[in-house]
């Protein structure tokens, strides 16, 4: 039999077990896992011997900042670096100027990305006061969910009043569709906010300072709000970024009396924490026993899935003080290196991590079977990584425009070596090999 591409001899990595093995490709679409025979041809040939073979890694949460804010980042250079970074598929978020709030809209960002992209990505709409009622609509013009801010963050966009909450709910629950909430309250924050600004303090503080000017508190408020909007309107949510013990808890117990919820926390949630760091995102980072118990949420399977939560500011606005500079960090093109250093260090495996990162994230978002794993028939999505690489991350070899990291300096041990989008390297050996333009919306199926 002959193949577009084999991949020979990896290490290849399920949810469920790992295997050495070959992956063989036609037309853009898995054949087989497992073994080729020995008389198999292909076009191309990749030895992958030593290396591990992972489904696709998708990051459900970007904002590549295109239309409207491109001076941070655009679809090319965000796509890029996922591409650089391991990343098969991307989610991008609405927060643009304008909102992604109208379907003439919507089809104006699928051009762009189209136009622009050197991966598979998939679109969320954001849901306010002004488009009640349209949510098929969205869903036919292929959006994969829908993004509501129940607090304000970047780009000040107003969370749905009440009753319109309510509507938007039941109309996601008519047309089987997952909305994705922001979880903060916004009258909380101001007031904390308006408290601890003029507080003087040293520099190492600001971390615990910038937290308590977003409470956890304000968070577990706005998860309730969803929460109980979900267990009466039966729609299915999808809670982005929890930061907290108290989160995990909420989304615990909700899965226990049966809601319709996933979870997903972030890789700066996970490393970081406001004791010894400073760097401002929205929800704030939290402290270390925040930190702790995360681990333990994606331990017992309370937290479903990781997202990058890519955004990118100009280093310009990052520099200026705390309270004035904009809150969103980098992370697109180091999460799978930091992934992978986590599973080096012993706490956490592969099979989990490909369930975080790929599996999980395709089903939550209605793209399982197509992406999200290595079975035949599957788009050949695929991630190779070197567990024994070391790198040093250096925010100057980073590809978003953007050349701000909180990980500038820090050494990993486990590098993606190769990104694979139906069936073509976008990205071998560290190099970019893929084409501006080849990336596809990738809808609900
Ligand atoms: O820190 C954040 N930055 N949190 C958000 O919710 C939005 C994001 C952005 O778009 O900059
Ligand atoms: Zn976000």
């Amino acid at each position: 039999m002959h193949y577009d591409l084999i991949i020979k001899n990896g290490t290849i990595v399920t949810p469920k077990k790992y295997f050495k093995g070959d992956i063989t490709v036609k037309n853009g679409k898995i054949e087989k896992c497992g073994f080729s025979e020995k008389s198999s041809t292909a076009d191309e040939i990749f030895d992958a011997n030593g290396l591990h073979v992972l489904p696709g890694i998708i990051d459900a949460h970007v904002h590549f900042r295109d239309p409207g804010l491109t001076e941070k980042e655009d679809f090319e250079t965000g796509s890029i670096a996922a591409a650089m970074g391991g990343i098969t598929m991307i989610a991008d978020m609405p927060n643009v100027i304008p909102p992604t709030s109208t379907v003439e809209r919507f089809k104006e960002k699928i051009n762009i990305a189209s136009e622009k992209s050197y991966i598979d990505f998939a679109l969320y709409a954001l849901l306010n006061n002004e488009n009640i009622g349209r949510i098929k609509d969205f869903k036919k013009t292929g959006a994969l969910g829908f993004k509501i801010f129940l607090g304000t963050s970047t780009g000040e966009i107003a969370s749905p009043s009440l009753v319109n909450l309510l509507l938007h709910m039941e109309e996601c629950h008519e047309n089987d569709m997952r909305i994705g909430f922001h979880c903060e309250t916004s009258e909380i924050n101001d007031y904390y906010t308006k408290m601890f600004k003029n507080i003087e303090i040293n520099e190492t503080e600001k971390g615990l300072l910038l937290s308590a000017a977003r409470p956890v508190f304000s968070e577990v408020l706005a998860i309730q709000t969803a929460l109980c909007y979900a267990q009466y309107t039966k729609a299915k949510i999808h809670i982005h970024h929890i930061t907290s013990a108290d989160g995990a808890l909420l989304a615990a117990e909700a899965k226990q009396k049966g809601i319709d919820i996933t979870a997903e926390t972030c890789p700066h949630y996970l490393f970081l924490d406001a004791n010894d760091h400073k760097q401002k995102v929205y929800p704030p980072l939290r402290d270390k026993n925040h930190k702790k118990e995360l681990w333990k949420a994606i331990d017992k399977k309370i937290i479903d899935m990781v997202a990058s939560d890519h955004a990118p500011h100009t280093e310009c606005e990052k520099s200026l003080p705390i309270w004035d500079s904009p809150a969103g960090l980098c992370g697109v093109e180091t999460s799978v290196p930091l992934m992978l250093n986590e599973i080096n260090n012993g706490n956490l495996t592969l099979e989990k991590y490909v369930n975080l990162a790929s599996e999980a994230p395709a089903k939550i978002w209605g793209v399982y079977p197509r992406k999200g794993n290595l079975n035949p028939g599957a788009d050949a999505d695929i991630t190779i990584v070197d567990m024994k690489k070391k790198k040093i991350i250096s925010v100057n070899e980073l590809h978003s425009k953007s050349k701000t990291s909180p990980y500038d300096g820090m050494k990993v041990k486990g590098m993606p070596v190769a990104t694979i989008v139906r069936g073509s390297f976008v990205m071998k050996d560290g190099c970019l090999t893929g084409k501006k333009g080849y990336g596809v919306l990738i809808k609900p199926e």
